[in-house]
């Protein structure tokens, strides 16, 4: 073990590059929480802020904040950016890092459009970058957040992960399938590599105990926080975008999964890395394996919440698909994973995150 600086040793440590969003503040709760004494590890989180709340006075962003409330456990956080190779190398060196999640990246599909150059640098430069800095320092574990959205217009239903990908039109979309081919490189350059990509559905709701959650700044983009807000009377209404799809009701079907089940996914791909001899390039979907609708979704979140959330059809949005949802099976071969938590569970789950927090962690 590598002597800390105040004299303690440090365990091995789970570098998670945007710890404090959404999806990487509730994979730091879940390994915080089912960690064993057996089985020590540090958690060092690495975000720039961009997309996470931090109160004035405070060192740490709010989420790590009541993570450690709830707990009792440290997390060691830098306030850097992932294209700061030097910042980087310094968490190597003060750390003793065994593997890398990899959640850092702007996500949001329209802005992508307008800002390409500002997306590409983030997600590409910044992994290339981060990659740099772990081959320097012999560390070759990564589980990496990638996306449904890397196989475009489904050509057949459910998607498995031989479905084709890289056909398509964001630069967001992009770049997470130029990375996905990156790390297929780099596994076939060195052997060393040992690379899970998870291709996440639709991830939703929020921790058990309400103080953990989803918090898009400004308006939200997708579905789930957008009807929370409007629960909550923070938004006045939903607008569905479109509702003459070939689907159930005409609305948009996706692959909704709580993001107790996707922090989950994480836990067992870090598993996965000890069985001997395992390397290369991995992509695994996470998803339920289930579609709803947009109104079907409407009609869960009243039913667990017990508000109404007005809404009123508009045009399609460009570039939506009608339907997507996951093969599941991969996940459950390979990782022995699969979802657990239901429809009714991620909107009460949401739902008491959203009433209890209205303006997100800046209440
Ligand atoms: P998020 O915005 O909540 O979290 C990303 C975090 O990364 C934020 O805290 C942000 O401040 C930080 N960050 C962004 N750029 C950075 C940089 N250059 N250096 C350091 N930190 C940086 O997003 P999320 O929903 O938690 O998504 C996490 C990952 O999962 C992303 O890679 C995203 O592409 C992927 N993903 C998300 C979804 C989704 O719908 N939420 C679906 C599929 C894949
Ligand atoms: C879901 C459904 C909308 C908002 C996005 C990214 C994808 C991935 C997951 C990161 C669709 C409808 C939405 C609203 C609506 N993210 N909708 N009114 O588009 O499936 O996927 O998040 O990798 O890359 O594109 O998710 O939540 O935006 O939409 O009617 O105000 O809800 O049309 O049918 P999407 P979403």
């Amino acid at each position: 073990m590598k002597p800390g600086c105040n004299g303690t040793t440090m365990h091995p440590a789970i570098l998670v590059t945007g710890g404090a969003g959404y999806v990487g503040s509730h994979t730091v709760i879940s390994l915080l929480e089912n960690q064993s004494e057996a089985d020590p590890f540090d958690i060092v989180v690495v975000d720039n802020l961009s997309n996470a709340y931090r109160a004035e006075g405070q060192k740490k962003p709010e989420a790590l904040v009541r993570i450690e409330e709830l707990t009792g456990k440290t997390i060691y956080f830098y306030h850097a950016d992932i294209r700061d190779a030097k910042a980087l190398s310094n968490i190597f060196e003060n750390h003793k890092i065994d593997s890398v999640i990899h959640f850092a990246a702007l996500k949001a599909v329209g802005e992508s459009v307008q800002k390409p150059l500002e997306y590409y640098q983030a997600n590409i430069t910044g992994t290339c970058t981060l990659f740099e800095t772990m081959r320097k320092y012999g560390v070759y574990k990564l589980v990496y957040s990638s996306s449904c959205t890397v196989y475009g217009e489904p050509q057949s239903l459910p998607m498995n992960e031989a479905h084709p990908t890289g056909d398509l039109t964001s630069p967001y979309g992009k770049s997470k399938y130029f990375c996905e081919e990156i790390m297929k490189d780099l596994c076939l350059s060195d052997q060393s590599w040992a690379i899970i990509s998870l291709r996440y559905f639709n991830p939703v709701g929020a921790h058990h105990s309400g103080r953990i959650g989803e918090d898009p700044m400004g308006i939200p983009n997708n579905l789930m926080p957008y009807i929370s807000q409007v629960a909550v009377g923070r938004l006045p209404e939903l607008q569905v975008f479109g509702n003459d799809y070939k689907t159930v009701d005409g609305t948009g079907v996706r692959d909704y999964v709580h993001v107790a089940d996707l922090a989950d996914g994480h836990a067992r791909a870090l598993k996965l890395f000890r069985q001997p001899g395992f390397n290369g390039f991995h992509a695994i979907n996470l998803g339920t394996g289930t579609g709803y609708s947009v109104l079907q979704m409407v009609k869960a979140f009243e039913e667990a919440s017990g508000r109404s959330v007005p809404y009123r059809v508009v045009g399609r949005r460009a570039g939506d698909v009608a339907a997507n949802y996951a093969d599941v099976a991969l996940a459950a071969r390979l990782l022995a994973w699969r979802a657990t938590r239901d429809l009714p569970d991620m909107c009460r789950d949401t739902w008491r995150w959203q009433r209890d927090n209205p303006k997100g962690y800046q209440a």
